[in-house]
């Protein structure tokens, strides 16, 4: 419609009796880093007094303050109209005003238990753990749903005083006192302001006041990361039996609890964290001195930089030295679904460890399909009645919905005494196996859809149960639809630790490239993320439903929340190394050692066993044990970072009082990662890396590349000569598109069907010293223009 000049008039006249009544919201109002010391007080006087320059009083600017951000951060958080919000922003000072939004957790939506976590049994075969001192004067920031502090994997037995230059504190609230911190759990907050201006005053049966986790997860993640070794963990059923151990078993912990239960959203307990509260958490835990952040936490839709509170928090973080680790998101498999994909971020995907629970779907026709489950109930040893969910849903169910077994979707009638067969899509996979018990179902088979592949996220369901990947999936119907009486039996599971392929990458880890910023290579690296055993909230159920009143000290998730932790775990082992190190250098260390192969040798695989890429796994599986170690790595300072913000010309880079970007900052690939992208390769690109030795003092390393397919490049200088420990390297990759015709990508009319990222070519480049020690790799993506 076109707007007349009267629409306008009418606009402007309606306004005044509008902004009266207009939704006032959350907005963060921020001004970047502080210039210069300042007392507390006259920081948020600075604040009230912006605040009262758009209020009509002192005491309108007073109460609509959720937060001043006092530390490292310059901001605050406050009730604000559209225009008063919009008024700010336009002041100088003023870098961003952001809209306060909310963020998810990132488990997939399954919550089970199980056995013992392998992957970390392996690296701490490694001398690392003895040589990090198990991370113990090493503090990690754990941003999240709160703790379950009388967690055995929270035990301080052993462990010596609080590090001095320890500021935290331990906040005290619903059934956590001070004693609930220790020397293990050193410090204690929570954040819930921007929780309560939207949803109103927490409902505190359904989550304590105070760091106290009720969910699970904040548990969950914080034992991953620096949990200590339990021995003898057992789960439901008598599955896998164990030693439970966090990245860093000794490394002290400072829980900020930042999440909060979303209300009535009913059995499928949701949880959010919102944008206000989690920047004041991050700028506390900065000013705590906190060495690593784990954050596996993401935004729902993609927020670029100056928006997102997680990549500003993180930013600050760095001036400080400080590393922080994100989950990448579990949005996967379609490309461009990455979360928390700031250049000063390590974003984690999410792999499978080796190990599985088998068990076989027997069908009458004398088929055995094979699936995983830890749930511990078994069905009477003999074939039972087996019906597809279709066959038994209420005729009102829509034809595309009557196969997932969603709730109140299965009619008693028809399926009690079955085996019900549900497909995967939308619901959660424990609460279609609640549907199937709430119809009268004696067995639950989870069939995986195509997107899923392989894909099996054990869960501990209600009734015998049973997941199966999608090849096997589609034989159990085409079972049931060749015969009249169709029957199956599910065999109890076995663990099941050798002969397993592994990793592989889940179907749920979101895929790059970056939808932000296509010029920087997203995820980084993978870690273990798909059945992933840690401690538990006794205040929840593993499965977190109504209907479930188990209490477990220990469950299994599966998320990229879980892998994110491991990372968080393994960079605080490398600070505990290596405390003079940057983050940027301790990222580099992580993603040059990463491996690209399985354990028997082939190419790490998605869940449908097509061979994965960058977009999937980064640089590949963590190996924090080589990562100790990695020869070279590409640094990058704070200053770099701002550079880089020029370049994108975000708004951010404006966040430091004492820097201009220059006329003509660096293109966006020349940021020194130890990884490559380039989204529109048109004729030659030269890029510039810097490689800092860290090995031996006197030493030689050779480049070697595996180039993208129609894509030539070429290290210069191919040989780098290092004198001493600290020397830098500077040199170039020029990266050349072919003549198409010669490499076989003629036929780019139809590029447009293609999907996006599937323009993409991988390769990559290494750097060898001679005696086989070292291998320094980094993945290449490119697209041609
Ligand atoms: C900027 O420089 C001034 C003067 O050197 C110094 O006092 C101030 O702390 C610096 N600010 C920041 C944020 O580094
Ligand atoms: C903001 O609002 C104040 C008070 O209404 C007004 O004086 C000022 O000019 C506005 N500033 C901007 C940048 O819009
Ligand atoms: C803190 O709470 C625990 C139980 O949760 C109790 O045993 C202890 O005495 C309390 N400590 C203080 C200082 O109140
Ligand atoms: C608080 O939550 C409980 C449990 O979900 C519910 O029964 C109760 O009605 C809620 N109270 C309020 C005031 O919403
Ligand atoms: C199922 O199909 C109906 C129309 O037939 C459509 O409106 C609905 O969105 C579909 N639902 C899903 C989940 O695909
Ligand atoms: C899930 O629901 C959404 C929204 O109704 C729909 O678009 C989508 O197709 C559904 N997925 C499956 C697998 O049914
Ligand atoms: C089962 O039979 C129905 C109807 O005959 C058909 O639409 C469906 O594709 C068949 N499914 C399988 C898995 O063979």
């Amino acid at each position: 419609m076109e707007k007349s000049p009267k629409f306008f008039l009418l606009l402007l006249l309606l306004l005044p009796v509008l902004s009266s009544c207009v939704e006032r919201q959350v907005y963060i109002v921020y001004f970047g880093e502080h210039n210069g010391e300042k007392a507390l007080h006259e920081i948020e006087e600075n604040h009230h007094s912006y605040l009262l320059s758009v209020k009509e009083t002192d005491e309108d600017a007073r109460s609509s303050l959720l937060y001043s951000y006092k530390h490292s951060i310059n901001g605050f958080a406050a009730e604000l109209t559209p225009e008063e919000a919009q008024n700010l922003s336009r002041r100088e000072e003023v870098v961003s005003v952001i809209k306060n939004t909310k963020y998810s957790l990132h488990t997939t939506r399954s919550w089970e238990f199980a056995g013992v976590e392998k992957s970390l049994n392996k690296f701490n075969k490694d001398d690392l753990l003895i040589k990090s001192k198990f991370g113990r004067d090493v503090i990690a920031g754990v941003m999240d749903s709160g703790v379950w502090p009388e967690s055995r994997s929270f035990s301080d037995k052993g462990l010596g005083p609080v590090p001095k230059r320890w500021k935290g504190i331990c906040q005290t609230g619903d059934l956590f006192n001070s004693s609930q911190c220790n020397r293990k759990i050193i410090g204690a907050r929570y954040y819930i302001q921007a929780y309560e201006k939207y949803y109103g005053p927490l409902n505190r049966t359904t989550d304590y006041l105070s760091p106290r986790d009720k969910d699970g997860h904040g548990t969950h993640t914080a034992s991953t990361v620096g949990g200590r070794r339990v021995h003898n963990v057992a789960a439901l059923g008598g599955f896998a039996r164990g030693m439970a151990s966090g990245g860093a078993p000794l490394v002290r912990l400072a829980i900020y609890k930042a999440c909060w239960p979303v209300p009535n959203h009913g059995k499928e307990n949701g949880n959010t964290c919102f944008s206000a509260d989690m920047l004041a958490a991050i700028d506390d835990a900065i000013h705590d001195g906190v060495d690593v952040l784990s954050i596996s936490i993401g935004e729902f839709e993609p927020t670029p930089f100056d928006q997102d509170t997680i990549a500003i928090g993180a930013l600050h973080a760095v001036k400080k030295n400080i590393i922080t680790a994100c989950s990448a998101g579990n949005s996967g498999p379609a490309p461009y679904t990455l979360s928390n994909t700031a250049p000063w971020i390590i974003t984690v995907g999410a792999s499978s460890v080796d190990r599985k629970f088998i068990s076989y779907v027997e069908l009458g026709n004398g088929e055995k399909v094979q699936g995983e489950t830890v749930t511990p109930y078994h069905l009477e040893k003999k074939f039972h009645p087996l019906v597809r969910a279709a066959q038994v849903a209420i005729p009102d169910v829509p034809k595309n919905l009557s196969d997932q077994c969603l709730p109140g979707s299965l009619s008693p009638e028809r399926a009690k005494g079955n085996i019900v067969f549900c497909l995967r899509g939308n619901g959660t996979r424990v609460g279609k196996g609640a549907e199937v018990k709430r119809a009268g179902g004696i067995g639950y088979i989870l069939g995986n859809s195509k997107a899923n592949g392989e894909e099996l996220a054990v869960d501990s369901h209600f009734i015998p149960a049973n997941a199966v990947g999608y090849k096997n999936a589609m034989k159990i119907l085409e079972y049931i639809n060749s015969t009249k009486n169709p029957t199956a039996y599910i065999t109890p599971s076995k663990t099941v630790l050798h002969g397993i392929t592994a990793p592989f990458m889940a179907g749920f880890s979101s895929r790059g490239p970056s939808p932000i910023s296509e010029a920087i290579l997203k995820p980084d690296i993978t870690a273990p993320g798909l059945n992933i055993l840690a401690a538990w909230s006794e205040g929840s159920s593993p499965t977190k439903f109504d209907i479930d009143h188990r209490v477990v000290k220990y469950n299994i998730l599966s998320g990229t929340s879980m892998s994110c932790p491991h990372i968080g775990g393994s960079a605080a082992l490398l600070r505990a190394i290596h405390p003079t190190w940057s983050s940027a250098a301790i990222r580099s260390a992580l993603m040059t050692t990463a491996e690209i192969s399985n354990n028997i040798g082939k190419p790490i695989t998605d869940a449908s066993g097509n061979e994965a890429d960058p977009f999937l796994f980064g640089s590949g599986h963590f190996r924090p044990a080589k990562a100790a170690d990695p020869g070279l790595v590409y640094d990058a300072s704070f200053e770099d970072y701002l550079l880089h913000l020029c370049t994108l010309k975000v708004p951010l880079k404006d966040m430091s009082p004492n820097f201009t970007c220059p006329k003509n900052p660096p293109l966006a690939h020349n940021l020194n990662y130890p990884s490559v992208a380039i989204p529109k390769l048109k004729g030659t690109v030269v890029i510039k890396r810097t490689v800092t030795n860290v090995g031996s003092s006197r030493s030689v390393y050779f480049s070697s590349v595996k180039p993208p397919v129609g894509i030539s490049v070429k290290i210069s200088p191919p040989i780098l000569y290092f004198h001493k420990q600290g020397e830098k390297k500077s040199f170039t990759i020029t990266v050349k598109a072919e003549r198409t015709e010669d490499a076989g990508l003629e036929s780019r009319e139809d590029a447009s069907a293609i999907p996006k990222n599937h323009k993409y070519q991988f390769g990559w480049y290494s750097w060898s010293d001679g005696n086989g020690i070292y291998n320094v790799r980094s993945p290449i993506a490119v697209a041609l223009y």
